[in-house]
């Protein structure tokens, strides 16, 4: 290690953890695209890897350079070092060689950049997103737009989309600033209340692409998670269609009465359930509610106890999350209204 030389020890370290974290699979790497968008910019994180390494090599070799010559020469400790050139490294050093090395960069990055509106659509007309995302204090809506009205519906964070096909989302936020981000499909765009921004992601190939809100937004921002599953084309189309239907009505004894409960119940000031009464729009569509991975804005699983616990103590579960406490759900009401939502395929 001594012979090898700190500086080359620790290039080597850096070199080594970028590959290990390019090799593996690592669900959330913006090194690991899984879309054109994801690429542009994994590709321009590449060239800036490759430049600093460069950039650091060189400075290194020129500060081991220096530290020769100084041995060598017959120095007292304190005197001015000449290494000759004088000017011209300044002029090279200083400003020639950073100006070139970040206008290449600011331009290659300003060419990146250019895959994050809507294409030409935005420039020419008005765009028609495929989905309407609205941020919230912390959780995501998402009203899925494509075809006549009839074809529209709601749901919240989990989105589904076909595979390579580019799909256009609008963000808006009812609250703070948010951030959409899909690490493997694009970069951030933040949604600002009172203005729509855009993006368009494309998943290559199926599989469940996470992503989170990458702008503070409070207490549980660390909570506001979000699961894209890109589908072949049928298997999106036969969601979709699902998803356009009212929710399930229960068959099973429980979860009729569980119905009830639900109905009876303060749920319904807050979700949806569509074909019910439950109209509330302060929280998420819960029509499909069971067809879903995760709750809580992807915070838990989508399981039993998770729904019981969420239920009756969501502060405990989400500190400071619009759902209070329904603590009064007990017993046969509670495992009722629980096995209500959990057919609510
Ligand atoms: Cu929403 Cu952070």
């Amino acid at each position: 290690m001594k012979k090898l030389g700190l500086s080359r020890a620790s290039a080597l370290t850096t070199i080594g953890l970028t590959l290990l974290l390019a090799s593996c699979d690592v669900p959330r790497s913006t090194l690991n695209p899984a879309g054109p968008a994801a690429e542009k910019l994994a590709n321009l994180e590449w060239l800036m890897i490759f430049i600093f390494l460069c950039v650091t090599f060189f400075m290194w070799v020129l500060i081991m350079w220096a530290m020769k010559r100084t041995r060598r020469g017959n120095f007292s400790e304190h005197a001015p070092i000449d290494i000759g050139g004088g000017q011209g490294w300044v002029t090279f050093g200083g400003f020639l060689f950073p100006f070139i090395v970040l206008t290449f960069l600011f331009v290659v990055g300003l060419r990146a950049m250019s895959s994050f509106p809507m294409g030409d659509n935005e420039k020419t007309e008005e765009p028609k997103p495929d989905i309407l995302v609205i941020g919230h204090q912390w959780w995501w809506e998402a009203h899925y737009l494509q075809g006549g009205v009839d074809q529209h519906f709601t749901t919240a964070n989990e989105f589904h989309i076909p595979v390579g096909k580019p799909v256009d989302i609008a963000l808006e936020s009812t609250d703070v600033i948010h951030s959409f981000w899909v690490p493997k499909l694009h970069g951030k765009v933040d949604l600002v209340p009172g203005q729509v921004n855009y993006i368009r992601i494309q998943a290559d190939k199926p599989g469940n692409y996470g992503g989170t809100c990458a702008e503070y937004c409070g207490a549980q921002h660390a909570h506001m998670e979000l699961l894209v599953v890109a589908q072949t084309p049928e298997d999106y189309q036969a969601w979709y269609q699902h998803q356009l239907q009212p929710g399930a009505e229960p068959t099973d004894p429980e979860a009729v009465h569980g119905k009830e409960v639900f109905l009876a119940g303060p749920c319904i000031l807050c979700h949806t359930v569509r074909g019910t009464s439950a109209g509330g729009t302060v929280g998420p569509d819960l029509t499909h509610l069971a067809s879903r991975q995760y709750i809580a804005a992807n915070a838990f699983q989508n399981n039993k106890a998770n729904l019981e616990g969420w239920v009756t103590h969501a502060q405990t579960m989400k500190p400071d999350a619009e759902m209070p406490n329904l603590s009064f759900f007990t017993g046969t009401d509670l495992r009722s209204l629980v096995a209500y939502l959990q057919q609510l395929q």
